[in-house]
Order: C-alpha cells, then structure tokens, then sequence
C-alpha cells in the first residue's frame, strides 16, 4: 500500500497559485517580475514565509534539548517536518531523513562519510559528465583522501548518459564502464540542473545494485517538479535542497536506507550528534540525530514542512504538466530567434532552457533581460566540466515553476529579441 501523501484536493489554477507568492508582486526597473531562475532556487508562497516567521514569534527555542514548554513546541514542530519528508519521499522510516544545510552539505557528508567507510587505493566513484560542482568536487575530495579515482559517464549531444559503454559485457577497463572489483560508488543526478535532462536513475541504479555499488542521487532539481519515491528508485542515498522546492534557504536533506546510514561514520562532530563523550572516546547518538551536528535551522525545517505541504496541495503531475507548456512554448520560440541554440535537447526534461546565442554574450543578455524586469540566470551553472563539454563557455538559462506563465514567457523570447538586435 502506498504511504504517499492524502490525495490532491486543489485543481490548478495558476492564478490561484500566483496570488499566494508576494514577491511576484514586485517591479523590477519598474516592470512586473518576470522570475525564471527556479533551478537556482525558487520563489516562496506565503504559507511557507509564514510558517518560517512564526516559529520564531511564538516558539523559538532549541530542539532536542530541554522540558521547558517552548523546547517541547520546537522539537514537535521540527519532527513533524521530518516526518511530512519522509511521507513524501517514501522512505520507510522517519529517522531515515537527515537535515542537513542543503544538497552541497548532503553531498559532502555523503561522500566524505562513504568515502571512509568503501574507498580504498585503486578503487573508483562514477559520476556522469552533467553533474553541478557539488556532485563532483566532494567525490574528488573523497578520491584524494583515499586514493580511489574518479570515473565518468559522458554526455551525448542531446545532453544525455551515453550509457553503452556501461552495457557492454566486456567494458570493464573502460572509462566509463562499472567494475565489479573497482567501481564503489555511483552518484548522479537525478535531473540537471543545466540542461533539464531527466535522467534514467532507476534503471542505472538497477544495473548498479547489481554489483554491489552503493547509489547516491542528487535530486536538488528533482524535487520540485517529480514525484520521488525512494523506495521504487532503490537508491541507497538521495539529496535535495528545501529552497528549490518552494521552502526556505538554508535547508537540506539526505535520505538514507537505514541499513547503510548505521554503518557510515558521521562528517560532523559536536552538540547533539553524541551519546557519550569523555575526553578518551566519543559514543554517538542514534539516526538520525547522528549525521545532525550543532543546531539546525529549525525555523526553515519548519518552513520546509510546510512546502512540502503546499506542494502536495496541488500535486506535482499539475504542475509539471503546466511547466512543460512552458518549456514546450519557450523552445520553439526561442527557436526562432537568429542564431540561438538551445544546449540540451533530450526528449525528457523538466522546465530548465539553456542556450546560446552567435555573437552574443551570455552576460550582456542576462543584464539586458534584468533591464526589462526578467530573471534568467547565465555563467556555467556550477557545471564547468559540462560547458566544456559543449564547448562554451557559458548560457543563458530560463528554469520555470508552477506560478509562471505563457504570457511570461512570451515576454522573455521579445526581449530576448530585442536584445539580440542591441548587442549584434
Ligand atoms: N545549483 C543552482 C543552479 O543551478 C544554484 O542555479
């Protein structure tokens, strides 16, 4: 029986849904926001600033800590969050959902405490060539504690795994290919955060399992926009960042099957992490207050419950049915501006568009766009490796969520245009 949240109760409608986000009520160089930077984080309903502001007016206290009345309040409030995540996410029990800053901080902890416990000289971690720095940069780390290696999945020109390689029964001395003796880990994302590419993690995970590879998915841009269900995907860990699924910055999770997170050592050392200290050894405490060292940002746990909860007013087939409207509409009119090509073409993608344009940098344009009250982001996306890949050095990308519009977006591609005509 599914343990997934009460069924949806909202139609949607997405005027109903603007309403509830006041800062789409800003001007910008005195025009209406336009706000297409959801994969950087996206923007929050009132619920969820409300939640965040009256913990601290009326509860405000440390959890786990005390008797007193308000400690009691926060804890409970805190561990309601916990378990609005786990439902969500369907993970089997509740200690399973670890706090954490965000998916940078999921990520370290992940690859800092796996590579403790798994990786040895001559041993391998296998990424994907679409990963954000923070999938590449703590496994890097990880190799150079322990001397293992990284390995990575290349990306075809639609901005997808090239999986062969992985396929071919005698690949084991290639680049890409698992290995039984040396492959440990594998981490990647669910969805990329540049290119949009939903990618096929349950089916990699499968063939991962297979031999004995511990699975970590970075599901930062998952999130908001897929329903995630742990359990199916059969990932042994799973990370995301509250802010970009309507709740508050400065809040994170790391999923873990409570098998492996009993056997991974903490990353963080201190207050509420133990069970015994003295000056000789140090017991720790049980999941998952384990992995949650020092005190959490309670007021935005609190807020990411409550994001949790408004997401699933609505329900994420709704709203990702009326993202890909917009991605749908936003491609071929881009399309039709001189010149311009969009990086990543796959045929399954979440509301993420990234492009380039001849002769036109991709800053001038973000700052043009500003002008005209829109926001895209531009750069490399915390992607480096995947820019080099397509050999640029950088996009424009627009990522929507469920409070954008056609007319929006119809507003972006004119500017676009218009600024295209400026800057040649
Ligand atoms: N990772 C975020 C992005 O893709 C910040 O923009």
């Amino acid at each position: 029986m599914s343990t997934k949240a009460a069924p949806v109760t909202n139609a949607f409608s997405v005027e109903e849904i603007r309403a509830q986000f006041p800062i789409l009520k800003e001007l910008i160089h005195g025009k209406p926001l336009v706000y297409f930077d959801n994969a950087a984080t996206s923007q929050k309903p009132r619920r969820v600033i409300k939640a965040e502001s009256a913990y601290y007016a009326t509860i405000n206290a440390n959890v786990h800590r005390g008797v007193h009345t308000l400690s009691t309040k926060a804890t409970e409030a805190q561990e309601a969050a916990r378990e609005i995540i786990r439902r969500h996410i369907n993970a089997k029990h509740v200690h399973e959902v670890i706090f954490t800053s965000g998916t940078t901080a999921s990520m370290n902890l992940a690859a800092f405490s796996l590579g403790q416990l798994l990786l040895k000289k001559g041993d391998e971690v296998l990424i994907s060539g679409m990963e954000h720095h923070a999938n590449i940069v703590p496994w890097q780390m990880a190799c150079e504690r322990h001397g293992a290696k990284l390995k990575v999945i290349p990306v075809t020109d639609s901005g997808e795994w090239d999986l062969k390689p992985q396929r071919r029964s005698d690949a084991t001395d290639s680049a890409t290919s698992f290995s039984a003796e040396r492959t440990r880990i594998l981490a990647i994302s669910h969805v990329s955060n540049t290119l949009g590419t939903i990618n096929p993690v349950k089916k990699l995970i499968a063939e991962a399992k297979k031999l004995g590879i511990i699975t970590v998915v970075d599901g930062a841009q998952a999130i908001a926009h897929l329903d995630i269900d742990v359990q199916d995907l059969g990932c042994d860990l799973y990370a995301f960042s509250g802010h970009k699924a309507y709740g508050p910055t400065g809040t994170g999770v790391l999923y873990g099957r409570e098998e492996l997170l009993e056997r991974m050592p903490p990353w963080q050392g201190g207050g509420e992490m133990i069970d015994t200290v003295t000056f000789e050894k140090t017991t720790y405490a049980k999941l998952p207050f384990k992995f949650e060292a020092g005190t959490p940002h309670i007021a935005g746990i609190i807020g990411l419950g409550e994001a949790i909860r408004w997401m699933e007013d609505y329900d994420k087939a709704s709203m990702a049915a009326h993202e890909h409207i917009l991605l749908e509409h936003a491609t071929k009119e881009l399309l039709t501006v001189d010149g311009l090509r969009i990086i990543g073409t796959a045929k399954n993608k979440v509301g993420v568009i990234s492009f380039v344009i001849e002769g036109v940098h991709h800053y001038d344009l973000g700052t043009l766009l500003d002008q005209q009250g829109i926001a895209v982001r531009t750069g490399h996306h915390c992607t480096q490796p995947l820019m080099e890949r397509f050999s640029v050095s950088g996009t424009t990308r627009a990522s929507f969520a469920c409070f954008n519009t056609v007319e929006e977006v119809e507003v972006m591609v004119g500017a676009t245009r218009k600024a295209v005509k400026m800057l040649r």
